[in-house]
Parts: structure tokens; C-alpha cells; sequence
């Protein structure tokens, strides 16, 4: 419980540095990036409305946040884990619990009055970190469909339902049956498979605004601002 808690504590504090408006008020006289676009607090709104400049710096920041939680959160369950003599797939939950507040933190931000963004670079970031197998699917999703049809929201809702999908088939039929990485027990393949679902949904509902423009075919391709 204490590793638990100590994780989920400092990935939501860390996810609570949203980049995209620190950027903005740096290089855009203190703007807010919430009153400009579709006001979101994330990259998509960023290039739209700001420029590339601050695009790369919040694509790299705030992908590097999600990153840094994911990797100390395995790191603080493997210490434990090896003072306790807990096995070695056991460290995989720190990640999965890193990404998550991580996420959370990023989309209600205790440092901006709990308005944040929708998560999509933290829990790409979390993908990458997990198992790239994740990721490799996720990225495919989002690139061919953003390919297509130009629209960031799309890519992302449809990547983010590719995650509880690709964890459950990879862990149960790759991990569990061939017995890779260790042997891991049927239990952990539904529990990071339930993190992964609560992951998506609230990426998913995070998005109900761009679904429904989605639907009304009024949904806005990205353009960059120049
Ligand atoms: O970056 C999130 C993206 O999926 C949608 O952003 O600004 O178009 O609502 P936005």
C-alpha cells in the first residue's frame, strides 16, 4: 500500500505540469492556452492555435512527463518489491498505476484549477514505457487514421480503444500461454487489463466533445498556426 500510494501521489503531481500552458504563456504574452481553439490544454491546440514552436516543446515535454512516471513508478515497485521478495512482473503494476495518475494529473491539474487536457501524450508515453507492443499497435492506429482523414481526435479515440483490446490479447496469448517474461499469473493479465480499460475510457470521455462533432461532421482537421 505504501508503494501504491507514494506513486500514485508524485505521477498525479507530475501529470499536473500540463506544458502546453506553460508554453503558451511563455511565448504567447501570458496567454492562456484554455481560451484559445477548441481550448485545450494539449498539443492538437497548441499547433492549432499557437505554433510549432511551443507544438515541440509540449510534445516533448509533456510525452517526457508521462515517460518519467511510468519508468519511476516501475522503478519505486521494483525496490520494494525486492526488500519484500515479490516477483519480477510484479514492478509492471508501478507502471500501469504511474501512467494512470499520471494521466489523471494531466487532465485535472491541481496547479491550474483542475482544467487540464485529454491525456493523449501521457498515455502514449505510458504505452511506450509499458510494453512496445502496446505502443507499436496504438501508434499504427493513430498514424494510419490520422493519414486519412487529417483529424487528431479520431486517431486518438481509435488508438485508445486499441489499448485494453491489444494488453489483454498480447499478455494473455503471447505472456501467459508461452510463459515469456517470466511466467506471469492469469490474475495479472486482468488487472493491468482493467487498468488499461479505465485508462481508455477516460481518454474516451475526455473526447465526448470531439465524438460528437465527430458525428455532426463538423470535427476540425488540424491546421498549424503560422
Ligand atoms: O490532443 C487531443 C486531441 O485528440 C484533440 O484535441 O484540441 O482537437 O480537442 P482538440
Amino acid at each position: 500500500a505504501v508503494p501504491a500510494l507514494i506513486v500514485a501521489v508524485l505521477s498525479y503531481l507530475l501529470g499536473s505540469i500540463s506544458f502546453s500552458i506553460i508554453f503558451t504563456k511563455r511565448l504567447c504574452h501570458n496567454t492562456d492556452i484554455r481560451t484559445l481553439g477548441s481550448g485545450n490544454a494539449g498539443l492538437t491546440n497548441v499547433l492549432r492555435s499557437v505554433g510549432v514552436k511551443a507544438g515541440i516543446l509540449t510534445l516533448v515535454f509533456d510525452f517526457s512527463k508521462g515517460a518519467v512516471s511510468v519508468y519511476a513508478g516501475r522503478a519505486v515497485f521494483q525496490y520494494f518489491g525486492s526488500l519484500s521478495g515479490i516477483p519480477p512482473y510484479f514492478a509492471q503494476y508501478g507502471a500501469y498505476l504511474a501512467g494512470l495518475f499520471c494521466m489523471i494529473g494531466h487532465i485535472y491539474p491541481v496547479y491550474f484549477g483542475f482544467r487540464g487536457g485529454k491525456g493523449v501524450l501521457s498515455s502514449a508515453a505510458m504505452l511506450l514505457l509499458l510494453d512496445w507492443r502496446l505502443f507499436s499497435v496504438a501508434i499504427v492506429i493513430f498514424a494510419l487514421v490520422f493519414a486519412f482523414s487529417r483529424i487528431v481526435s479520431l486517431g486518438s479515440v481509435l488508438a485508445a480503444i486499441s489499448f485494453p483490446i491489444s494488453n489483454f490479447l498480447f499478455l494473455y496469448f503471447q505472456d501467459y500461454h508461452a510463459g515469456a517474461n517470466g511466467a506471469i499469473p492469469l490474475s495479472f493479465v486482468w488487472i493491468t487489463t482493467l487498468f488499461a480499460l479505465v485508462i481508455s475510457s477516460l481518454l474516451i470521455w475526455k473526447h465526448r466533445e470531439n465524438i460528437r462533432r465527430l458525428k455532426n461532421g463538423t470535427e476540425k482537421k488540424l491546421t498549424i498556426h503560422k
